[in-house]
Formats: C-alpha cells, structure tokens, sequence
C-alpha cells in the first residue's frame, strides 16, 4: 500500500481526507508546525474514535511528508500552494505522485472569482514546473465540499481528474474510490487542470445565490 501524506493537512480539507484515507494506508498528516499536525491527529482520534485511524494516521511536518510520502496531496491555499511547494522542492525524491486539491478561488465582493496569475497557468501546471520530473502531477478534489466530506455523510459527487497518463489516474482513482459514494472522472492531461481549478468559484455561487448548502458536481449521462 503506497503511504499518503497530507502537505498542510491540518485544514478542512486536509481533516476529510485524512478521516477517509486512513481506514485504508498509513497517512501522514502534514502541517508547518509539528505539533500542530499533532494536535489535529488528536482532534480526529478524539471526535472519530475509530481504531483504524488511530493506527494509521500520524503527525509530521511538511518537510517529513514530501520526504517519506509516495503520494502526496496539497491541500493548502491557493495563495500559499506555489511557495509552499516551492519551499519543499528539494525534499521530493523522485517517483511520487503529488495531486493537487488547490482550488483557483477568491472571494470579492460578496461574489467568488477565480484567480489565476498573470501566467494565465494552473495552478496544478506551475506546481509541475517546480518539483523534479519524475514527480507526476494531477489535479483531483477541488469540487469535494471538505466539510461534509469529514462528516461521512454519502456525498454521491464525481471528482474529475486532469494528469498526463492514464498510468497516474489509475493512482489518483483508486484513492478516490476508496471514499463512499465518490466517482472518479478522467479529465484529461494536467493542461485542463485549469478547468476544474475554475469550478470551485462556480458551486459556490451557486450555492450561495440559491441557499444551496455545499453543492458539488455530478455527471448523469443518459
Ligand atoms: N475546504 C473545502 O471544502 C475545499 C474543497 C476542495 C478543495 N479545496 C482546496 O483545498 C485547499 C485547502 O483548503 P482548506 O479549506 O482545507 O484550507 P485551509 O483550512 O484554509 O488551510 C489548510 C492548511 O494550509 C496551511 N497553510 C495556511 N496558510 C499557509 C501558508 N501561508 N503557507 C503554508 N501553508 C499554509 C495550514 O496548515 P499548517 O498551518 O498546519 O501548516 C492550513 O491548516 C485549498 O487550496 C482549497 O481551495 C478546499
């Protein structure tokens, strides 16, 4: 079983993830701060009491995660995911695979925009020039309410995936079905990451225009 770590797992999303993922690997909660990533390990043991969790997630700092981890998903801001990873280049060592949760959105006003930099690139795509290579990069969860997620109610929500190989969404999606109710999608290469990045700002509009509590998205085909 491939060990997981979280980088900045000690958010909401971060939290679901690790509830979800380690009934089935050995998670590392990852976080700046080491007993940080201690204290939320304690928080989900204590609120989740399940025995599973409680053997496989464990603390450590971001540096540990990308060092140990063979595959790793971000799950910082926006606003901090490019010199996060920039920061932690030198500690990938190679054939791991890092997806992306990070979502393109901020607030303005009272509407959500997406943000992108001036490149106009993912943020998926900038994160790929920055590890080595042999890194494979996917974007996947950005349209996953993280809140629900933690809570273990059924979601029934698709989650697409944009990476370059069929290969590596093979990975991503079989870590997605391990969440009840989840559905992995293939998007296509990393180049369309861009396209789910941009969702998130979508569903909470939605949402919030049409009290719509943690929308997501679903493909029915007929
Ligand atoms: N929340 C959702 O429902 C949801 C759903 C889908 C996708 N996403 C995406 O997933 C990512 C995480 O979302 P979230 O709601 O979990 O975020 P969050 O709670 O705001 O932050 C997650 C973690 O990021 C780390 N962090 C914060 N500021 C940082 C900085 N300046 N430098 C480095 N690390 C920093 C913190 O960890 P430490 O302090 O422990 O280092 C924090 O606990 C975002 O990109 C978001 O767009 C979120």
């Amino acid at each position: 079983m491939p060990l997981l770590g979280l980088i900045g797992g000690t958010g909401d999303l971060g939290f679901a993830l690790a509830v979800h993922l380690s009934k089935n690997h050995q998670v590392l909660m990852g976080s700046r701060n080491l007993e940080k990533a201690k204290a939320a390990v304690d928080e989900i043991n204590t609120e989740k009491k399940n025995s599973e969790i409680t053997r496989n997630l464990e603390p450590a700092e971001n540096s540990k995660v990308v060092q140990l981890s063979d595959i790793l998903i971000l799950t910082v801001p926006h606003a901090n995911a490019l010199e996060t990873v920039r920061s932690l280049s030198n500690g990938f060592r190679g054939n791991q695979i890092l997806i992306s949760a990070v979502a393109a959105v901020a607030k303005k006003g009272d509407e959500f925009v997406s943000e992108t930099d001036a490149s106009g690139i993912s943020f998926a795509q900038q994160i790929k020039k920055i590890i080595p290579d042999s890194v494979k990069v996917a974007a996947a969860f950005q349209t996953v309410p993280a809140k629900v997620l933690y809570r273990e109610t059924e979601i029934a929500a698709d989650v697409p995936v944009a990476t370059d190989t069929r290969e590596v969404y093979e990975s991503v999606a079989s870590l997605v079905m391990e969440i009840p109710d989840l559905r992995p999608l293939y998007l296509g290469s990393l180049r369309l990451s861009g396209d789910v990045e941009r969702l998130t700002a979508l569903l909470l509009n939605i949402g919030r225009r049409n009290s719509l509590k943690s929308p997501t998205i679903r493909f029915p085909s007929f």
